[in-house]
């Protein structure tokens, strides 16, 4: 069943499969399955830690309004799937700035309770600024830990995230510590990226300039944005780590990469500072960097419809109960 998100936020369903290049012959369907073999990965998350308090954190909270606005379909199809009910307890793992935490906390009301679980201090810092202001009088708070191994009380109804268990050291690990904060019975549901070739506002900026740039090898199954892609071996994955009735469900949704009253501006201003072509292209020689720009720039002007420039996002739901 593919979830389709309408620009609205709602939602339509549809018995379509998931698009051809998820599930063609593919070079990245071969490759190892994303439970990684404990002598070849370090089973702690020193890299993503620093990673999301250095660089990255800064420009998560620098654009935090504007990638809430890009991931708004997706957050209602989230919110809706994992249906979080009055009184319950929920944890928002590798909550950022706090989006989908300040969503559910309104929908569990003052007899539940909400907690953002984060490795990002700067992130955490906004979420708990946003609460202020957004969130007053919700039951929420927030903890700065690593999901992977933190001792969970095992407590909570409901795990939910949105792109925030895709960069675990040691997934099975983390989804089996994970499963300890939920009570016998409870449930998850978290949005993860599918493979970069279905993603269309990651591939195709990549593409236009890859005469340049060459395209980036893939990293499905590492820790990152395709950590979680492969729905068989997360699906596995998962069921190893305690979890019973898994799914994974395709969400599709139309992204405004760039709006306002100069969109194009606007989708060169997010994509160079947050995702992976912000990745691959920081890392470029200079000379390739101001030959792409230009190019990804006119690239952008042709694809303004209506004021907005909107590029396809491709995810999977997985859903689980704790066995
Ligand atoms: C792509 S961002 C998504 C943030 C937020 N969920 C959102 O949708 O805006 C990934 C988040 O996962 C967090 N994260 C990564 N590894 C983590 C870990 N081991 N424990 C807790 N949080 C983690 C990062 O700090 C970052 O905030």
């Amino acid at each position: 069943m593919v979830i389709f998100c309408q620009t609205d936020g709602s939602t339509l369903q549809n018995l379509a499969k998931p698009s051809s290049s998820d599930t063609k012959s593919n070079p990245c369907v071969s490759m190892p399955p994303v439970i990684p073999s404990r002598k070849s990965v370090p089973l702690d998350n020193t890299d993503q830690t620093t990673y999301w308090n250095e660089g990255a954190g800064a420009k998560w909270v620098a654009n935090q309004a504007r990638l809430d606005r890009l991931f708004a379909p997706l957050t209602q199809a989230l919110v809706a799937a994992a249906a979080p009910r009055p009184g319950e307890h929920v944890l928002d793992i590798g909550c950022g700035c706090g989006d989908v935490s300040l969503a559910t906390a309104a929908l569990v009301g003052p007899t539940g309770h909400v907690r953002g679980v984060d490795i990002s201090r700067p992130m955490l810092e906004r979420a708990r600024a946003r609460q202020t202001v957004e969130g007053r009088g919700l039951a929420l708070d927030w903890l700065e830990a690593d999901a992977m191994t933190y001792a969970f009380e095992p407590t909570a109804d409901l795990l939910i995230s949105r792109f925030g268990v895709m960069f675990f050291a040691d997934p099975l690990a983390a989804f089996g510590n994970l499963r300890r904060g939920l009570k016998p019975g409870g449930r998850f549901a978290f949005l993860c990226w599918r493979r970069r070739e279905s993603v269309e506002w990651m591939q195709w900026p990549l593409d236009q300039v890859a005469h340049v740039i060459p395209l980036p090898p893939s990293t499905l199954g590492a820790p990152g944005p395709f950590g979680l892609a492969d729905e068989a071996a997360t699906t596995r994955l998962l069921t190893q780590a305690g979890f019973s009735d898994v799914t994974a469900d395709p969400v599709e949704a139309a992204l405004t990469v760039g709006e306002g009253s100069d969109p194009v501006d606007d989708a060169l201003g997010l994509l160079l500072q947050t995702g992976p072509f912000a990745s691959v292209f920081n890392e470029a020689e200079d000379s390739a960097r101001a030959q792409a720009k230009p190019l990804l720039r006119r690239a952008f002007e042709a694809k303004v419809q209506n004021d907005a420039v909107r590029l396809g996002g491709a995810c999977w739901l997985y859903r689980g109960v704790a066995r």
